[in-house]
Formats: structure tokens, sequence, C-alpha cells
């Protein structure tokens, strides 16, 4: 039985076919342990009764608490009522890796609607049966109207949340999100669609994550910050926020409050010169900041919102400083791929 070389008294717990993994304290079940890690598996009772929380044990040795028996023939337990004794792998369908859950149309009803800046309006959108829906920290949906193409936003609240939260760009010249705005105004139900995106989290991360946004790229930020806090994450969160102007930092005094209170959590504000009109030029400047916070490239993840331009200059800088493509997160390689 061998124990989880990372700690000393924690077992690492695989599940499958998802690839997640966390650390589960013999103490504790391993229902607690998987929501510690902030992997949602689905769960009512908590008590061996209902069931929803079944997988199949396939590898390791774990000790079941209602009769005290070491299970170690692969076979079905509840993680409620299971603690690990050696690291284990379990197969468990009902927990979805980032970006596998699959979207689905909502219809929603706008709880609040107020415009935050010179062109940034923030929206709490709600759901008749929220519990119905699932997604991951960073992920995002989009608006569909009728006769018109869908418009995507990032979710910009924790998935615990009971009000989806957004963050809308919209100028009466920019008329596609002007249309939504006004559709969101109207009082009527809107036709949400979601989840969408594999930049995101289905478990909290075991190393130090460094979060890149542009604009409102902050929005997805929000999301995996307040998703990490609530789950008392401990590894270093640095959020990176390149604007061109001051006054496009709409929620600065949030994030400046998370830096204050959140003791992992670093703040790092980039606001190109307002004589600088140049975009690339800002994008070099975000880049460059970034570039300068760490040399341990090999031991971070990344996650990245913005234009296509600033996302992929930074990954190439990014990659070039020695960070492993497979760290580096953004839903633009999905929706803009290089060829
Ligand atoms: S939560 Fe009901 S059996 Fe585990």
């Amino acid at each position: 039985m061998a124990k989880s070389a990372e700690k000393d008294v924690a077992f690492r717990v695989r599940l499958q076919p998802s690839g997640l993994a966390f650390l589960a304290d013999p103490e504790a079940d391993l229902l607690t342990a998987a929501g510690k890690a902030g992997i949602a598996v689905p769960s009512a009772c908590r008590n061996g009764v209902c069931e929803l929380c079944e997988a199949n044990l396939s590898k390791g040795s774990a000790l079941n608490t209602r009769n005290q028996k070491t299970i170690t023939d692969t076979g079905r337990l509840m993680l409620c009522r299971t603690r690990a004794v050696s690291d284990l792998e379990l197969e468990i369908e009902a927990v979805m890796a980032a970006g596998e859950n699959k979207p689905r149309k909502f219809q929603a009803h706008v709880a609040d609607l107020r415009s935050i800046s010179h062109d940034v309006y923030r929206v709490e959108l709600q759901l008749p049966r929220r519990r119905e829906l699932d997604f991951h920290a960073g992920q995002y949906l989009s608006v569909v109207l009728p006769d018109a193409e869908p418009c995507y936003f990032s979710i910009a609240s924790s998935p615990r949340a009971e009000r989806l939260e957004l963050h809308i760009q919209a100028t009466p010249d920019w008329v596609s999100a002007q249309r939504v705005i006004d559709a969101l105004k109207s009082g009527e139900q809107v036709t949400l669609e979601l989840p969408n995106g594999r930049a995101c989290l289905a478990s909290a991360p075991e190393k130090p994550l460094l979060m890149v946004a542009a604009g409102t790229g902050f929005a997805q930020m929000k999301s995996v910050v307040d998703y990490l806090q609530e789950l008392d994450h401990r590894h270093p969160v640095t959020l990176f926020w390149g604007v061109r102007r001051h006054e496009d930092m709409y929620l600065r005094s949030l994030a400046q409050q998370w830096h204050e209170e959140w003791v992992p959590f670093t703040f790092v504000p980039v606001v190109a010169d307002d004589e600088d009109s140049d975009w690339s030029g800002h994008h070099d400047r975000l880049v460059r900041t970034v570039l300068a916070s760490t040399e341990n490239w090999r031991n971070v993840e990344v996650m990245a919102s913005g234009s296509p331009t600033m996302v992929y200059t930074l990954l190439d800088a990014l990659v070039e400083a020695g960070l492993p493509p497979r760290a580096f997160h953004s839903d633009v390689l999905e929706y803009a791929p290089r060829h």
C-alpha cells in the first residue's frame, strides 16, 4: 500500500474516466475530500442511502465506514461512506472532466442589470430550476435571440452561485451586443445555451495559477476566483488584468479587495498609456509584465482570456520561456485555432 509521496498523511484518489485527482485525508470520507478539491460529485443524503455518489473501486484499498470493513476487491462503493487506506483509482461516470458537460438550452429572466462603467453592463440572470445546470468555473454561455447569431459571454459567477453573472461590453455602435442588452432590458425571458468551453476548472489546481485577462476577459477570471475562494484554495493565484485606459478597468476595486483580503491572491493591473492607441503595444506591455513575474515556467498553470492576438502573443512568449504548452488554457485555442 503506497502512501502518496506528495503528502505524508493523504492518499491520492484518481477518478476515471475524467482523469481528475485529489488528495484524501484518511480521516475524511471521499465525498468530503473530493468537495474540498473542488470536484463536483453528485450527492444528496451523505449517508450511503441515495446512492448518488456511487463509484467502482478499480485499484487500491478503502474502508467502508458503515461496517468498518476494508474493501480490497474491485466493486461498488459510496464515496460518502468510504475512506481511503491507500492510493485509489475509482470509476465514476457522473464526474465530468473540464469542458465535458454538454451544452443545453435554458430559459432565464433578468434579476439585475446595471451599467458599471462607460461601456460595461453587469447582468444577473436567474434560472427557474438552477439545480438542473452544472458548469465549471471559467466556462461561457451564449444568449440566443430570435433571428440573430448567438452572442457568447463568459460566466462571471462561481458554479455554486444561485445567479449567473455576465459582464457585457456594449455601445450603440456595437450592434449585436447592444441588441442583447436591449433584449435583457425588455424584461422578457431569454434563451441561454450552456455550458461551453474547455478552458475551465473541474477541480482546484495543484500548482500556482496565473490568470491573464484583457478587457472583459476579467469575467472568466472572476468565476475562477469566486470558485477558488469558496474552496479556501491555498496555492498562489495571480491575476494580470490589462486594459487600454484606467476607466476600462471596470471592477478594479473588487480585484484590489481580493488582493487585500485573500492571502494567496495577487492582483497586477496593467494599464496602457492613455496616449498609446496601438492595441498590439498594449498587449506587449501585458505580456512583458507576465513574463517578468516568474522564472519557473515549468511549475505553473496559465489561463488567458482576451483577443486572439493577445492570447497567441502570450502563448508564444511563455512557451519560449519554458511553459509546457499543455499548461496554457484559453478558449481562443478552441474558437480561433491557428493553422
Ligand atoms: S450522498 Fe447519498 S449515498 Fe452518498
